[in-house]
Formats: C-alpha cells, structure tokens, sequence
C-alpha cells in the first residue's frame, strides 16, 4: 500500500466535516478523500439495512479513488454498518463510535454516562453495547435529539430557537445524574456550547471526533501507513466529493473548516 495514498472519510453529508477537521488538526500529513452523501441525507432516520447498501456503495467508491483506509465519520452508520463494513472489504476501517464510547469511559467520574444521537444511532444501542463492553459498571443513559441536525444544516447555531430545543431534549438527561455526556452525532459538536450550557458546568461533554483522529493516528502508525511527507497545500491534499447540492455543501464547509475548500465534485455512487 502506497503510505501517501488517501484517507477515505464519509458521511450522510456535511456532519463529518467535524471529523475531517479533526483529522486535518491532528495528522496534517495525510491526504483526505470526503464523500457526503448529500443526496441521501438523513441517514439518522433509515433502516440499518439501508444505511448498509450507501456504506457499501461509498467505499466501492473511495477505493476507487485509492484511499489505504477508511473513517466512517457518521455515528449512524458506523452504529450500523461497521462491522459489515470489516467483514466485506479488505482495508482498515474505524468508525466513530468505539473511539467516542472509549473516551467516554476515561471521562467520567461517577460512572454515569448520557448519549444523544439520532434516531438510528440511540435504538441500535450500539454506543450501551461498546460502553458496557468497557466497563459494565458503567450506567448509561440516552436520548434521541432528531431536531438538531436540520438546525444545524439551516444554520441555527447560535439561535434562541436552537436553546429552546435544547433545552426541551435534553430537561430529562438533567435529573439523571450523569457527569459525562457524548455528543454521538457529527452535528452536535457545532452545538457545543448551547448544549454545555444547558446541561451546566458538572457534565463534561465528549466528542467522539477528536477521538477519532488519535485512533485513525495510531492505527496508521501501527501498520506503517503514516505519511512522512511534508505537508503540501491544502488544495492539493483534500477533495471533496458530494452527491447533490455541491454549493451548499462548500458554504458549509468553508464555515466550519480554516481553508477555503476546494472545488467540490458531484458524483452518483449508486450505479
Ligand atoms: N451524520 C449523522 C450522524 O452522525 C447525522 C446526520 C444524519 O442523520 O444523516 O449520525
């Protein structure tokens, strides 16, 4: 395997944008390939069988394009697809979760741990499953927040709109205890300090994406997949590919990430 090759990273659209920030922070050195499946956004609402089919698609697709491993940087699919995904391809692949649950784990002090997430995300109860798997001392608690990945997308970030919502999902995770909350969902980091401030100073909050980098930087340096190469522009080392709405996709981008983005590609995976 080529050690300057790609990483593959995707999500159900601009959400792991989150992730791939992280990775650019945390390995400068390695070249990333995006794929956000734009045109098939919420992945948070579909069956498991479903998210199946799109995550098989879009690693055909990052293989294609060379990556010598893979981040799903979506908690829905990686709740549902990773191991799949393991068993099916040939190439190392991690998703969020693990690293998120992991972090979660070292965090707490008195053993009780929240999650929010999408729909698909907190009924799979894959987050319990990997936590448990931890510590099984460990008692978690968790929410569905549905509403706040479209404020996200529409911008409502600072909005009072927004901490009425907020506040509304998260009234019942306040009488439960928890020191320790995992914003298991690629947009509720964006949301940060509104959900800080709602569930106050005695939680702290885990995103599972910075995790996430640290884990994809150990595991390349464990197989020798680490680039040594100085790091070249950031137009030359990332690309972006959307299936819809390639526009709005920058625009979001470039309000999340330091650079200006290069120019996105439209492609269709589902051939
Ligand atoms: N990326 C998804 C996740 O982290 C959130 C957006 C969606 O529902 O597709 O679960």
């Amino acid at each position: 395997m080529n050690i300057e090759a790609p990483i593959g990273v995707f999500d159900s659209g601009v959400g792991g944008l989150t992730v791939a920030r992280e990775i650019m922070q945390q390995i400068p050195n390695e070249r990333i390939v995006y794929f956000g499946d734009t045109a098939r956004v919420p992945y948070g609402s579909k069956s498991k069988e479903t998210i199946i089919k799109y995550s098989k698609q879009i690693i055909r697709f990052l293989q294609n394009e060379g990556v010598k491993a893979i981040v799903i940087a979506c908690n829905t699919a990686s709740a549902f697809a990773l191991e799949e995904m393991r068993r099916e391809f040939d190439i190392p692949i991690i998703g969020v979760i693990n690293s998120g649950a992991r972090a979660a784990s070292y965090t707490t002090k008195n053993g009780k741990v929240g999650i929010i997430g999408t729909e698909g995300t907190i009924n799979s109860g894959m987050y319990n499953e990997v936590l448990k798997g931890i510590n099984p001392k460990l008692e978690v608690v968790t929410k569905a927040c549905p509403l706040f990945v479209p404020l996200v997308e529409e911008g409502f970030v600072d909005d009072p709109i927004t901490t009425e919502v907020v506040k509304r999902y998260l009234e019942e995770l306040k009488d439960k205890d928890i020191d320790t909350l995992i914003l298991g969902c690629t947009h509720y980091p964006l949301l940060r300090e509104t959900i800080a401030k709602v569930m106050g100073p005695g939680v702290q909050l885990v995103n599972p994406a910075y995790e996430t980098a640290l884990e994809l930087k150990n595991l390349l340096l464990n197989k020798n997949l680490a680039n040594k190469k100085e790091t070249e522009e950031r137009s030359k080392m990332y690309k972006f590919y959307v299936s819809d709405a390639a526009k709005k996709f920058e625009r979001f981008a470039d309000s999340i990430l330091p650079f200006e983005i290069p120019k996105t590609k439209q492609i269709s995976v589902d051939e």
